[in-house]
């Protein structure tokens, strides 16, 4: 069975203490999650310098910690950087590789990201690896060989032991803080597309226990539509999981 799954990318948002005062506020609330073992998932990413402290603040058994990024190498003279193993050590268990925004503002590519997914799994935590077309893509009709070989170039040279380990997240840029959220329709037919290339390259099993989550203008308000298709397993939420209210509106359409 796959795991369903909402993480809150909490982007460059909240200083400290507010940081420390949502997660607060989502771990009073999170009731029957379990990070590692249950059935469905509730996963938040602060920001690198607030990952400590709210570690010390949430339930590890209900709230998995996830980072935002980490950098292509082990250590070393590379300033201003983060590494996986530096994750790791503070208490994070994913992380969350290849958003658009990084991929746009950043310059990551899929060799780039090829190396931090490698990094996160020698360091034993997830890599929740986002995927997902430009505007213009999808208007050309060139949204599937987009995902296709955002996928095949990084998660399709793992093995499937460590593919295993991978979440997807399929985030239409396009719909990405513009309140313009995929139908429930659209959402699922490259989810299922996505799930097809699995099955492809890893087989059936595999394909039917891997979590693809959506992102994109996710809110209470239509969560439960689109976590109500078969192949959409959760979200991937960001400007509604800084409010606990929104974050937790969200997580009770996931059961
Ligand atoms: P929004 O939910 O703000 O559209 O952001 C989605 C996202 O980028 C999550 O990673």
């Amino acid at each position: 069975m796959r795991k369903n799954i909402v993480a809150g990318n909490w982007k460059m948002n909240t200083n400290l203490q507010e940081g420390i005062e949502l997660a607060k506020a989502i771990n009073e609330r999170v009731k029957t999650n379990n990070c590692d073992t249950g059935s469905t998932g509730v996963v938040i990413a602060p920001p690198f310098s607030h990952l400590y402290a709210v570690n010390e603040v949430i339930d590890p058994k209900k709230i998995c910690l996830a980072a935002q990024n980490c950098a292509t190498e082990e250590q070393g003279a590379y300033t201003g950087e983060i590494s996986a193993k530096m994750l790791k050590s503070i208490g994070v268990k994913a992380v969350i590789l290849g958003h658009s925004e990084r991929r746009a503002y950043y310059g990551e590519t899929s060799e780039t990201l090829l190396k931090k997914v490698n990094l996160v799994l020698k360091n034993e935590m997830k890599p929740i690896f986002c995927c997902g077309e430009k505007l213009e893509q999808r208007e050309a009709g060139n949204h599937f060989t987009v995902v296709e070989n955002q996928i095949k170039e990084v998660l399709f040279k793992l093995s499937a032991q460590e593919f295993e380990k991978v979440v997807i997240a399929y985030e239409p840029v396009w719909a990405i803080g513009t309140g313009k959220t995929a139908t429930a329709e659209q959402a699922q037919e490259i989810h299922a597309f996505i799930r097809k290339l699995v099955l492809a390259q890893f087989g059936q099993e595999i394909a039917d226990n891997k979590t693809i989550l959506y992102g994109g203008s996710c809110k209470p308000s239509n969560a439960k539509e689109l976590f109500g298709k078969a192949d959409v397993d959760g979200g991937l939420i960001g400007g509604a999981s800084l409010k606990a209210d929104d974050f937790l509106g969200i997580i009770n359409k996931m059961e």
